[in-house]
């Protein structure tokens, strides 16, 4: 083995599945399977260690790990992970969707978690090595896609607090549908009052584990307000509006101007985001990447001169958000349902994911 952590291992193995789900079930698995409870066959699997660098890379039967307790991880959640979908095209072929920004993204997480960079030529072939194991694991639904969660952990089994020497980086896939219960038409959102997810200086614009183990008990204060999910504002000022748990924010006004919260380094970088910017700038459409305000939300909704707002990302593609809640009281935008510019964006965006659409930018990777 090399001991260059940059170099690529020669080979992935392939040890394929003594005992795969078999067609059948699969098809009942995969009639309603909601978001991140049905898993494929398999998993990627490369290992690291300071001394050999990345290696014994491999697609294996998808099975519990054995994980020693003094593993960092376990301790000081030394952990990064991605998300993304894997899309059945409509001749039967399978695509992704702008797989190298993950690729770069996850290691701009690795990056702040003090984690070794993974090449993205070796994060895209274990994704697309999966894919293709198990592409048959792609809803049919509309609305399905095979949603991929390539992640890294520290596992050097020590209990001093420092940078692991050993890691683990995994892919693995789920069948899903829409994120949201019965594909809501439009979610009601918590405005976290003492709780923020992300400060200047901290984690917030990478995809670690601990931001999210962070937003829980927001999360659970929005479902106990009624609520479908939280927003932050921002730590120092309480006042602007910076993203949901899992979701970047958009605003849409009566002028046909939309507006964004900016990457302040405080939230993550959205890849949907990022494309909805650039599909609405292509258009000519007048889109800010500017602080928001709670106060100017609730009063420009008020006033009419915001008339819609959605929730993006991955997961939850383009969700229209349809009323607000905070101790102050709640507000509804636009008809508390979905607006049209909404969604023209999410038609828009989801036809060029599964080639229903031209692809101008060259954001679709077709696989097969
Ligand atoms: N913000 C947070 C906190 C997220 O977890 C996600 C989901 O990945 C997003 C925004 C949206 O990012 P993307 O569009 O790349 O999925
Ligand atoms: C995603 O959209 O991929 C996310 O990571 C959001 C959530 C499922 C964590």
């Amino acid at each position: 083995m090399s001991s260059d952590p940059q170099q690529t291992p020669a080979t992935f193995r392939f040890e394929p599945h003594a005992a795969p789900v078999a067609a059948n079930e699969r098809a009942q698995r995969l009639v309603d399977p909601g978001f991140g409870r049905v898993f494929t066959d398999h998993m990627a699997m490369i290992r690291y260690s300071d001394a050999e660098g990345w290696h014994n890379a491999r697609i294996t039967a998808r099975a519990p790990l054995t994980l020693d307790p003094a593993s960092s991880v376990l301790h000081y959640a030394q952990e990064i992970f991605e998300g993304m979908k894997a899309y059945r095209l409509a001749d039967g072929g399978t695509a992704l969707f702008r797989p190298e920004a993950n690729a770069r993204r996850f290691n701009r997480s690795a990056q702040r978690m003090a984690m070794p960079d993974l090449p993205e030529a070796l994060f895209l072939e274990s994704v697309e090595r999966l894919v293709a194991t198990d592409r048959d694991w792609i809803p049919e639904s509309d609305g399905g896609a095979l949603y991929l969660r390539p992640f890294m952990f520290a596992s050097e089994v020590f209990l001093g607090v420092k940078p692991s020497s050993e890691y683990l980086f995994m892919v693995i896939a789920s069948s899903v549908g829409a994120y949201f219960k019965g594909g809501s038409p439009a979610v009601s959102i918590w405005v976290s009052q003492h709780f923020t997810r992300a400060a200047p200086g901290g984690t917030g614009e990478a995809k670690c584990g601990g931001n999210y183990a962070a937003s829980l008990l927001a999360q659970s204060e929005a479902i106990r307000q009624g609520c479908d999910q939280v927003v932050f504002l921002d730590a120092a000022e309480r006042r602007w509006v910076e993203e949901l748990g899992g979701m970047n924010v958009f605003f849409v006004f009566d002028d046909g101007s939309m507006a964004t919260p900016p990457l302040n380094g405080t939230i993550l970088p959205g890849i949907t985001r990022d494309s909805i910017l650039t599909l609405a700038r292509a258009e000519g459409l007048m889109v800010r990447e500017e602080p928001y305000a709670i106060d100017q939300w609730r009063s420009d909704a008020q006033s009419g001169r915001l008339v819609e707002a959605f929730a993006c990302g991955t997961a939850a593609v383009v969700t229209p958000i349809g009323q607000v809640v905070s101790p102050e009281g709640r507000f509804t935008i636009g008809d508390g349902g979905p607006g049209a510019r909404t969604q023209a964006i999410r038609t828009q965006l989801v036809a060029i994911q599964r080639g229903q659409a031209p692809d101008p930018h060259g954001w679709v990777k077709r696989l097969d």
